[in-house]
């Protein structure tokens, strides 16, 4: 399993993304590509990004029955993104549907790994607003349990989680974990965060950083030093 670290291009147009991906010249780091960006400019922001020889984690969190989540897997399949995801809440029919959208004549598929709770779940919200009246954490582990009875490749959990997953599903089964912050940085809205160092010592196998780098005044230089801590 490759570590990196994923930048989440949380921008509001095509504009504004290239101009921030141009910093990097002939470096290509894997970029996330969310809703926001995805919905304004469509999927020609995914070929494009892709031309440019980056690699794409294609968050768009699919949840729906599980033929909806089939046909819609195939088209981002053949966007040729290398990661995509889902709700691991739309049950283990919609996960299985979605491993076989996303699969290629060829075999091949983009690598899909599942949200379990968002972070902005507690455990207050998931018993009074889903009536889940279960620990979070008993919660969490079973809903990555579930996307690996699926035949999916990972989850998408916080750093805190990582350790306990892989303990669970396998040291193969993918973590990638937002949260991630400089032990000098503004923390901004994240809860519980750690250093790229931590969640490298955690075994998280992809860290998602956002404002770290592409709010900081050199972006390059943010990037790197999170590549240095995170994988050296
Ligand atoms: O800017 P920051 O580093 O906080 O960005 C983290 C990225 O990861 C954002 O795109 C955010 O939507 C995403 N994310 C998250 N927490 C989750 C799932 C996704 O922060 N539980």
């Amino acid at each position: 399993m490759g570590k990196d670290v994923i930048i989440a291009c949380d921008f509001d147009s095509k504009a504004r993304t290239l101009e921030f991906l141009d910093n990097f010249k002939d470096k290509k780091p894997f970029v996330k590509i969310g809703m926001e960006l995805f919905y304004s400019e469509g999927p020609d922001i995914v070929r494009e990004i892709k031309k440019r020889g980056h690699r794409i984690f294609l968050d768009l969190k699919l949840h729906d029955i599980p033929n909806t989540v089939k046909k819609s897997m195939a088209v981002l399949s053949a966007l040729d993104v290398d990661i995509t995801n889902l709700h691991a809440g739309g049950a283990i029919p919609m996960m299985k549907a979605a491993v076989e959208g996303l699969t290629r004549p060829d075999g091949t598929r983009p690598l899909l790994i599942a949200v379990t709770q968002l972070t902005s779940t507690d455990q207050q919200t998931m018993e009074n607003d889903l009536l889940i009246k279960e620990p979070i954490d008993k919660v969490v582990m079973h809903y990555a349990s579930n996307a690996k009875k699926a035949g999916l490749d990972g989850v998408v959990c916080s750093p805190l989680e990582a350790g306990k997953v892989h303990e669970i599903c396998g040291r193969d089964f993918i973590t990638v974990t937002p949260g991630v912050r400089f032990a000098d940085g503004d923390i901004g809205d994240q809860k519980r965060v750690m250093t790229p160092a931590q969640a490298k010592e955690i075994g998280s196998d992809y860290i998602v950083v956002g404002r770290p780098i592409t709010a900081a005044d050199n972006p390059v230089e943010a990037y790197e030093r999170c590549l240095k801590e995170f994988i050296d």
